[in-house]
């Protein structure tokens, strides 16, 4: 079997015209613009990549966007305050503070100021304990847009097995939540994970979220497999690869997608989504 690419970038590109055409109705009906507000600390070369990707695409569909760069030796207190600022601010309907934040933060506790209504990352307890009580309101961006993304393929996902890679709080755990509420049957790999190889050849889905360029080999991969590829990992040279084996594993799988232009530019699309629905629907 040679693989159907699953094109994220076009696909991204359809939400964020549809969230555009959705702001110009709100404006129209006299409602003020959703507005995000993004908050950067520290000189993280990847995340101000990030930062700037999600502020661009803010100004783009005709949103309020509001940048705050801050000094790695921001206190966490300073934090605090500006989200509590944030928090009461009704021109704000969604607050992201991009992670890592350097290590003298405590990410949990900055993640619990922000209030739930505004969390549009889906990181707070409260939106997690939601989604995994089948009652999700704002989902995390990145384990939505793949749920967008094998949603494109018109495969049914009910009694599919889903092998999720990865089990952090941003992208695998959510993700294995987002699969469960879909219907799959889930099994969630990490670092203790003993044959791994094992595990990812059951997979009629497999997400690899890891970070780590490769640990998904081609040759693992079940015929007919859906390969969803989360790695952003960049290489000496520069260029971006994801966890994947790519080549080889779009031998053996029904639809895959590509590093980049898959999973990485829905992450920004969910965002933007979840900012409007933040709008519409919470404030
Ligand atoms: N760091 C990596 N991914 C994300 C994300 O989706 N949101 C935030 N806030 N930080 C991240």
């Amino acid at each position: 079997m040679s693989a159907q690419i699953i094109d994220g970038k076009g696909i991204a590109a359809r939400i964020r015209t549809e969230v555009k055409t959705a702001v110009d109705a709100r404006i129209k009906q006299g409602l003020r613009a959703p507005g995000l507000a993004v908050v950067l600390i520290g000189e993280n070369p990847a995340s101000r990549v990030y930062v700037r990707n999600k502020r661009k695409a803010c100004d783009e569909v005709g949103f309020v966007s509001r940048s705050y760069d801050l000094p790695a030796d921001t206190t966490q207190q300073q934090l605090l305050e500006l989200i509590d600022t944030l928090n009461e601010d009704d021109a704000i309907d969604g607050i992201l503070v991009q992670l890592p934040l350097p290590t003298h933060f405590q990410e949990e506790l900055v993640i619990e100021r922000i209030h739930p209504d505004k969390d549009v990352d889906g990181f707070h307890p409260y939106n997690i304990g939601r989604l995994a009580q089948r009652m999700p309101l704002l989902q995390p961006c990145t384990p939505k847009g793949v749920m967008t993304l094998l949603e494109s393929t018109g495969e049914d996902l009910h009694g599919k097995h889903a092998v999720i890679v990865g089990a952090s709080n941003i992208v695998g755990r959510p993700m294995t939540l987002e699969l469960l509420l879909g219907g799959a049957t889930t099994t969630t790999c990490h670092r203790f994970t003993k044959n791994l190889s094992h595990h990812v050849s059951q997979g009629d889905i497999v997400v690899a979220a890891v970070g780590k360029p490769g640990i998904v080999q081609g040759q693992w991969i079940k015929e007919g497999a859906i390969v969803i590829d989360v790695g952003i990992n960049r290489q000496a040279d520069g260029t971006l690869t994801g966890d994947v084996d790519f080549a080889a594993a779009a031998e053996k799988a029904s639809w895959i997608t590509p590093v980049p232009g898959g999973v990485g530019p829905m992450t920004v699309a969910t965002l933007l989504q979840n900012t409007l629905y933040a709008a519409n629907e919470l404030h």
